[in-house]
C-alpha cells in the first residue's frame, strides 16, 4: 500500500493522557475505541497498559475487519474487533458480555483508507462512484440521496451538514442536471459545484465542493444522530474515574460534544443568585479539557489531515 495512503493516528500523546493509559500499566480495565480506522490508537493503547486491559475496538467499515488481525495475533484475546455502528453502542457491548468500560475513545470522521479509495466515493479530489456509505452493507447512498431528493430536501442537507452558502442554487443545478443525465460520480458533481462556483469564489485552500460532500457523508451516514447516540449511551457504559476523549473534524461535531459535555458537568438549572441548588440536577462528569486541544504546528506538518482536528475529554464522577 502506498505510504500517503495509511493512516496516521491524530493527536496521540495527548489522547493516551487524556484516557489516562498510566493508570492501567498494572490494573485491570476495558478500553473501547469506537472508531478503529486504521487501529493506531488501539495499538498505542495496547502498548501503554498491561496485560489486565483488553481494548474493545468498534467500526462501521468491514474493511476495518483485516487491518484488525495484526493486533488479534500480537494481543490475542487483549483485543476484540466488532463491527458496527456506535450508535448502538450498548447492544455491541452486551454481545461480547461486558459489565462497564473504563474508557471510551471516539475519532470521529473518515480513515486515511476510505478517503483515498476512490471507489468508496468519498473523496471530490478522485474520480469513484458517488457512494459515501461507511457500512457497505447499508442500502442508501450518496449517488441515491442525488438521484432521488427534491430541491428542498438538497438544500437543507447542504445548509444543515454543510453550512454551505449556496445551498440552494447548488440543489436547483443538481436537479436541472440530473433531468438530462443522472449524476453518478464524484468527479460529475465537483465539477457541477466548480462550475456554479464564481471565479473570485475559488480558494486554493477550499474546494468549492467540499461543503457539499461533507454533507453528503454526513447525511449517508447520518453521522450526527450516531455521534449523539454514542455520547448518551457511553456516559452510562462509564465506570467512575472513566474517560471519555473525542476528537471531531469540524464544527457540527465539534458543537455537539462541547454541548453535551457542558449539561453533564453543569446540569444546575436554578436561576443564578440562588444560595443553594434546588433542582437537585448533579455534576455526572469532570470536564478535562477547559479549552479545546489542537494539534501543534508540528503535527499539523508531519499530518496534514490533523489540522481540523478538536479533542475533548471528561472523566464520569
Ligand atoms: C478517523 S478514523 C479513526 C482512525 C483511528 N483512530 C486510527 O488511529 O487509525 C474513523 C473511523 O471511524 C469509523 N466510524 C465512523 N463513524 C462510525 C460509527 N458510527 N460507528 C462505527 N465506526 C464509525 C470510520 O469507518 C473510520 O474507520
Amino acid at each position: 500500500m502506498p505510504a500517503d495512503t495509511r493512516h496516521v493516528p491524530v493527536l496521540l500523546a495527548e489522547t493516551l493522557t487524556y484516557l489516562n493509559v498510566s493508570r492501567f500499566r498494572d490494573q485491570d480495565g476495558i478500553f473501547v475505541d469506537a472508531t478503529f480506522g486504521g487501529g493506531g490508537h488501539s495499538r498505542a493503547i495496547l502498548e501503554h497498559t498491561g496485560r489486565g486491559t483488553k481494548v474493545v475496538a468498534i467500526d462501521r467499515d468491514q474493511a476495518a475487519v483485516g487491518r484488525a488481525v495484526p493486533l488479534r495475533e500480537r494481543y490475542g484475546d487483549r483485543f476484540t474487533l466488532l463491527q458496527g455502528n456506535f450508535a448502538d453502542l450498548s447492544q455491541l457491548l452486551q454481545e461480547v458480555q461486558i459489565k462497564g468500560i473504563d474508557a471510551l475513545l471516539l475519532d470521529l470522521g473518515l480513515s486515511s483508507y476510505q478517503l483515498s479509495n476512490a471507489p468508496r466515493g468519498f473523496s471530490f479530489q478522485l474520480d469513484g462512484p458517488l457512494d459515501m456509505r461507511m457500512d457497505q452493507k447499508q442500502e442508501i447512498s450518496a449517488a441515491d440521496i442525488i438521484r432521488t431528493a427534491g430541491v428542498d430536501q438538497l438544500r437543507d442537507i447542504f445548509k444543515r451538514f454543510g453550512e454551505e452558502p449556496y445551498a440552494g442554487s447548488i440543489a436547483r443545478a443538481i436537479v436541472k442536471a440530473r433531468s438530462v443525465k443522472p449524476i453518478t460520480t464524484t468527479r460529475e458533481l465537483a465539477d457541477l459545484i466548480v462550475s456554479l462556483t464564481p471565479p473570485d469564489k475559488i480558494h486554493r485552500r477550499l474546494h468549492p465542493a467540499t461543503r457539499v460532500f461533507q454533507a453528503l457523508r454526513i447525511a449517508v451516514n447520518e453521522e450526527l444522530q450516531a455521534l449523539v447516540a454514542v455520547l448518551e449511551s457511553g456516559l452510562e457504559w462509564l465506570n467512575r474515574g472513566g474517560r471519555l476523549v473525542v476528537i471531531s473534524y469540524h464544527s457540527l461535531e465539534d458543537r455537539i460534544v462541547k454541548r453535551m459535555f457542558r449539561q453533564w458537568s453543569d446540569p444546575c438549572i436554578c436561576p443564578p443568585g440562588l444560595p443553594v441548588c434546588t433542582c437537585g440536577k448533579v455534576p455526572q462528569v469532570r470536564r478535562l479539557t477547559g479549552k479545546v486541544v489542537v494539534p501543534g504546528a508540528d503535527e499539523v506538518k508531519r499530518n496534514p489531515r490533523s489540522r481540523s482536528a478538536r479533542l475533548r475529554a471528561v472523566e464520569r464522577l
